[in-house]
């Protein structure tokens, strides 16, 4: 077995609940965020960015959470460089066992122009924000946002001052993607080489995605010396997203031979997390992702399928259980009963209670009724569709559709809203238009549609659709989702799942107003 060193070990920070998170419509409810944290602690991410305490109330109690949850992992907060900021993120992240306080400013000239601050008035301020964070805790890491375009000889200056005032990680970010893997790993080199003091912190390299070079930017980043990168579970976040931590894992691990660096990563839970974040974040895995996609791992089956019988090797470099993924079964019939259900979901990683097994066992008949095969997927579908547990405001009772090549769609659709019945019909162009005509009829809302997606969960025309739609409303996003055989019935159900997402917004962010009030909008 090959001999490691401390030395070779890169630290995995995952920033799926910060700066995945502040993608737009990837908003994250408390539960999922605490659910999403217990995962990356379990499958061995060292430190976990929880979020932004000053960002908000919901912010600042998730983060809290999480930190007083967290088992292994050091829990870290965002702040930018101002002591309010660092004060609520030192109150959020104490209650952790490892907490950590990150703090940030732009340095380059584009965002020293931001706040209007000279090279040395941002140096003041670096100086006095890390050394009063210092002061909190004994984990500070320090990041020079937009470092890649800061000018080399002030990033030298300011990476220098936040050493010596106290910080132990310094995050080099390439926040707009702009660098490419010879910089990224030239850039690290050089900071360590000439900034004195760099011996004694880690350096983390930190980037993004928009011209798809952030994980090859990350693991050159490794090859210079960086000894923490960042990622997500996804890749999720804003623009082109950040480097997926599946990537940058898979990659060391698969090709260790000539990237010698190893993670404390479980790679066996990569499947189930990225599905997680997949369904509470709205943001569907594209089909052929490295690692996660749906087709990652497809070259099994079809024309390999010769090749890879004789010698698996052939066609993979590494097996699809070296990330959790096992084949997709054929798991029941309509005679399975409850426990086999309990079972089966707790393979696919899911913890449910009484109730929720009781409604999910319902929704599975029904579909083992109608569905010939029902397979892992299939149950994974049903579960992200039926698990929101905000969904009491609206609901749809019934709904019946006639389209054709004869004239307008039309659809008709029973709908309890709060406890009342009431019925709609509406024409459309098209089935689904028709259903969210009618759905806005009978709840107005002004929310604009700003993705509406339709994937088949497995092969065959008798496959279950999984619909996304994601809504916004004066700046509030929410993102439903559902499944079904019947994909106008489950692009309905999406809609009406985004809407209840809506209002459950709504209710928090203005919390003792009239909910119906502010959602009930006039949009004639
Ligand atoms: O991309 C970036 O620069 C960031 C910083 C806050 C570290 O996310
Ligand atoms: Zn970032």
């Amino acid at each position: 077995m090959t001999q490691t060193t401390d030395k070779d070990r890169v630290l995995i920070f995952d920033t799926t609940l910060r700066d995945g998170e502040q993608s737009p419509g990837a908003t994250m409810t408390h539960a999922e965020k605490l659910e999403i944290a217990g995962l990356l602690d379990e499958m061995g991410v060292d430190i976990i960015e929880a979020g932004f305490p000053i960002a908000s109330e919901g912010d600042f109690k998730a983060v809290s959470e999480i930190a007083a949850n967290a088992r292994n992992s050091v829990i870290c907060g965002l702040a930018r460089a101002n002591i309010g900021d660092i004060d609520r993120c030192w109150e959020a992240v104490r209650n952790a066992a490892r907490p950590r306080i990150h703090t940030f400013i732009g340095t380059s000239p584009l965002h020293r122009a931001i706040p209007n601050l000279t090279q040395d008035e941002m140096a003041d301020r670096i100086h006095e924000t890390v050394t009063h964070a210092r002061n909190l805790c004994d984990n500070v890491q320090w990041s020079p946002m937009d470092a890649t375009r800061t000018e080399w000889d002030y990033l030298k200056r300011v990476v220098e001052i936040a050493i010596k005032a106290g910080a132990s990680t310094i995050n080099i970010p390439d926040t707009v993607g702009y660098t490419a893997p010879a910089e990224s790993a030239d850039l690290i080199k050089r900071l360590i080489a000439e900034v004195p003091g760099a011996d004694e912190v880690i350096f983390a390299t930190h980037c993004h995605n928009d011209l798809g070079m952030a994980t090859a930017n990350s693991l050159a980043a490794v090859a210079g010396g960086a000894r923490q990168i960042e990622c997500t579970i996804n890749g999720l976040g804003e623009r082109a997203g950040n480097t997926a931590l599946e990537e940058v894992v898979m990659a060391l691990k698969v090709r260790y031979d000539i990237m010698p660096w190893r993670t404390g990563i479980d790679t066996s839970k990569i499947m189930n997390i990225s599905r997680r974040v997949a369904t509470v974040s709205g943001f569907a895995v594209q089909f052929n992702k490295a690692i996660v996609g749906k087709n990652a791992f497809a070259h099994e089956s079809g024309i390999h399928q010769d090749g890879m019988l004789k010698n698996p090797e052939n066609f993979e470099i590494m097996r699809p259980e070296d990330v959790g993924l096992t084949e997709s079964n054929l798991v029941m019939g309509k005679h399975s009963g409850r426990a086999a259900l309990r079972d089966k979901l707790e393979q696919l990683g899911f913890e449910v209670g009484d109730n929720q097994l009781k409604d999910l066992f319902v929704r599975f008949k029904e579909l083992a009724d109608r569905k010939k095969e029902v397979f892992d997927d299939d149950i994974v579908a049903l579960m992200r569709a039926g698990e929101d547990p905000e969904n009491d405001h609206l609901q749809i009772v019934s709904m019946k559709v006639v389209c054709g090549t004869g004239g307008p769609a039309e659809a008709t659709i029973e709908m309890e809203i709060d406890g009342k019945d009431v019925t709609a019909t509406a024409h459309g162009d098209g089935p689904v238009d028709a259903s969210f005509k009618a759905i806005r009829e009978l709840f107005p809302n002004a929310a604009q549609l700003q993705l509406y997606q339709v994937h088949a969960v497995t092969a065959g025309t008798d496959a279950q659709a999984t619909v996304s739609v994601r809504l916004e409303e004066d700046g509030m996003i929410s993102t439903g989702q559902s499944a079904n055989t019947d994909t106008v019935v489950a692009s309905a159900k999406a809609y009406v799942n985004a809407l209840n997402r809506l209002i459950t917004r709504r209710e928090k962010s203005a919390p003792g107003s009239d909910v119906r009030e502010i959602s009930y909008k006039d949009v004639s």
